[in-house]
């Protein structure tokens, strides 16, 4: 089971050092794997029990792309794991699926494991077109692509403090598992009081977690929840 924790823009360096460091003194369950993806600023190579990631960086080893990342970027300290196609990136800041795709390729190409994550806005569900919007997610993405985990979030539910129902997630990670074997997670409003029962949704493989993952107790609270289950 996958337990993710994504920073967004949240963390420094110095906090995010302190956090793994917290982190590092609770034990795991050989079943449990964990992720964090601190911002771009406190990457660093940090002795960890978690898998440490980007959230996102650009399709180069280097060059003229102010304001990015690259793999040179991520070389430096040992990053393999990327976060790609967040409903943040891809309707804040506009990326398109072909940007995303782009992206996809390359650092599938560099043997990167990506977590690839995948939802519907409010919109588009109440039009009853969850599954079309989602299929064009999916465009020109590998499915079999052996280091891909999927997640999915919702838009409505990022943020908001309101998960997803239990019987929309299971539909649609169902939906999900007919068309890859990769690990499929939820993201949305996943917090110490909903975490056990999404787990124990058919077909849920772990949680990719925003807010209530910034204050490590907390975290760890869901993880202890996570390895009871
Ligand atoms: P919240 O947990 O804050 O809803 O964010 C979810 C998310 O976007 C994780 O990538």
């Amino acid at each position: 089971m996958i337990i993710a924790a994504n920073f967004k823009m949240n963390h420094t360096r110095a906090s995010t050092k302190a956090y793994i460091d917290r982190l590092n003194c609770t034990e795991l369950s050989h079943d449990v794997r964990l992720f964090v993806f601190p911002p771009a600023t406190a990457l660093d190579r940090y002795e960890s029990i978690a898998t440490i990631g980007a959230q996102n960086a650009y399709c180069a080893r280097n060059g003229s792309y102010t304001g990015e990342i690259g793999l040179e970027q991520l070389e430096e300290f040992g990053i393999k794991t990327l976060l790609l196609g967040h409903s943040e990136r891809r309707h804040i800041f506009n990326e398109s699926q072909e940007f995303i795709t782009k992206k996809f390729n390359f650092y599938k190409d560099q043997g990167f494991e990506i977590v690839y994550c995948v939802g519907e806005t409010l919109e588009k569900r109440e039009e009853g077109a969850t599954y079309t919007y989602i299929e064009e997610q999916l465009e020109g993405i590998d499915l079999g692509y052996e280091r891909l985990i999927i997640a999915y979030e919702p838009v409505w539910a990022i943020g908001t403090g309101k998960s997803a129902k239990g019987e929309d997630i299971q539909e649609v990670l169902e939906f999900l598992s007919q068309k890859t074997s990769a690990p499929l997670l939820y993201g949305g409003s996943v917090k110490r009081s909903n975490i056990a029962e999404i787990l124990s949704i058919p077909k849920c493989g772990g949680v990719l977690i925003g807010s209530a993952s910034w204050d490590v107790e907390e975290f760890i609270a869901m993880i202890e929840i996570a390895k009871e289950n």
